[in-house]
């Protein structure tokens, strides 16, 4: 009898979805209800991890387990991508940079174009440090750089930038620059690397029919399956392809890049971080639920909320999570911990509650024993640091006054810790 049992798991699912989205928000710190932490210095078995090389082999259990549950497993690079430099100016920003502008080309029959904005300093010694990350409105938003290209890709709608049909045109030229502290990261001898992220995957469901899924589908797959990676997935591929870019271009030291990234984007950053070990540093701006902030955690944004508002980002698997957060496997401390002994950085707003401040600095706090584990210094200090006192060691934490959004501020921090992290290399 398959019609009472279909009705049956209907009900079930419609029950569960509304539950997903109408558990009420927590955004009170007596409210938060206990929870446990899956241990990471444990092996699947319960035995424990001592050395640094059991931790190599817990980190590929750990990072199946994100494949899995989480974010979808990821497919290897395409065997075919090329690069095509679309413009250059050595003497761009008043002579400040040389800019390149750069097609990234991925996939066979299906091609993918991702559109690479690289701007490196011209003030330097050698091969530069680079920042990458992915951005929300185009290269061209970033800076009111006249001769940066307009994305032509698919963008949300905004009046206010002049956006309709899903098409950008010179109005949002600049748009988001107070997100890009592009001079700054330039005086200080950084090259900065961004790409529009609906040049990887346009941010919206629409079945995985564009992005770069459908290049490694195989015959008769419409879909990834329910183990298979999401559009975070997807913008996590990005950056590693943008990576490769990087190291194709003599003017930067790829072994020298920190992945960074804002809310959604800072979701894919540490994803990008975690799978891709060439990442020498990642930095999560406000990433909250299913970025920095625990799940097992319930405050601000859950697994049900997030997976019924964008059901593209996680992998078909991690919905058998919502409201099911105690079951998961995982927590994002562990994500984290995969980035080790690399540099992570975690930053929080005051007014972001949605995004668990608090929830995002314990994360940094249970990845803290792996990184010890592995020799460094880990976490200075575990408590909950004062307003705009930043903590850094290998791992850092700062929460500063103001709203989810990236700051001059927070691009302070982030030099700092790049400082740290990124000193050059001995001459090659
Ligand atoms: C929403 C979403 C968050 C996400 C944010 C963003 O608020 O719920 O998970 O981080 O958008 O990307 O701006």
């Amino acid at each position: 009898m398959q019609r009472p049992r279909l009705a049956c798991l209907a009900w079930i699912t419609a029950c569960s979805l509304l539950l997903g989205q109408n558990r009420p928000t927590i955004s009170d710190e007596g409210k938060v209800p206990p929870y446990t932490l899956p241990a990471v210095l444990e092996f699947a078995d319960g035995s424990p991890v001592k050395t640094p090389e059991q931790w190599r082999q817990r980190r590929t259990q750990v990072l199946r387990l994100f494949e899995e549950h989480v974010y979808g497993r990821t497919p290897a690079a395409p065997t075919k991508l090329s690069f095509v430099i679309r413009e250059e100016n050595p003497k761009a920003l008043g002579g400040l940079a040389t800019r390149r502008q750069v097609e990234i080309r991925a996939g066979e029959g299906k091609e993918l174009r991702m559109g690479l904005l690289l701007y490196v300093p011209n003030q330097r010694q050698g091969r530069a440090p680079a920042f990458l990350g992915l951005n929300f409105a185009g290269n061209h938003a970033i800076h009111s750089d006249p001769e940066i290209l307009v994305t032509q890709g698919w963008v949300r709608n905004d009046p206010a930038l002049g956006i309709a049909d899903n098409r950008a045109t010179a109005k949002s030229r600049g748009a988001t620059r107070s997100r890009w502290a592009v001079e700054t990261i330039l005086a200080k001898g950084y090259a900065l690397a961004t790409m529009y992220y609906g040049d990887v995957d346009p941010d919206f469901d629409d079945g995985f029919q564009n992005g770069p899924h459908p290049l490694f589908y195989k015959a008769g797959q419409t879909r990834p399956g329910a183990d298979e990676w999401g559009t975070i997935g997807a913008w996590a591929w990005g950056l590693s392809r943008a990576l490769d870019y990087l190291a194709s271009d003599e003017a930067i030291d790829a072994t020298r890049v920190a992945v960074m990234g804002h809310s959604r984007l800072g979701k894919a950053a540490l994803w990008a971080g975690a799978q891709d070990e060439r990442f020498a540093v990642v930095i999560s701006n406000n990433s909250g639920c299913g970025g920095a902030a625990l799940s097992k955690r319930i405050f601000g944004e859950t697994v049900g909320r997030i997976n019924t508002a964008f059901p593209h980002w996680f992998c078909g698997n991690h919905k058998k999570y919502n409201d099911q957060e105690a079951a998961l496997p995982v927590d994002q401390h562990m994500l984290l911990a995969l980035i080790a002994p690399r540099g992570a950085y975690v930053a929080s707003a005051q007014d972001d509650s949605w995004a668990d401040p608090v929830g995002e600095h314990l994360a940094v706090v249970h990845a803290d024993p792996v990184y010890r584990l592995l020799g460094t210094a880990g976490l200075p200090q575990p408590g909950f640091p004062a307003l705009n006192q930043p903590v850094m060691g290998a791992l850092g934490y700062h929460i500063r006054t103001g709203k989810h959004d990236v700051t001059a501020y927070d691009w302070e921090q982030y030099l700092k810790f790049a400082d740290q992290h990124l000193k050059p290399r001995d001459k090659k």
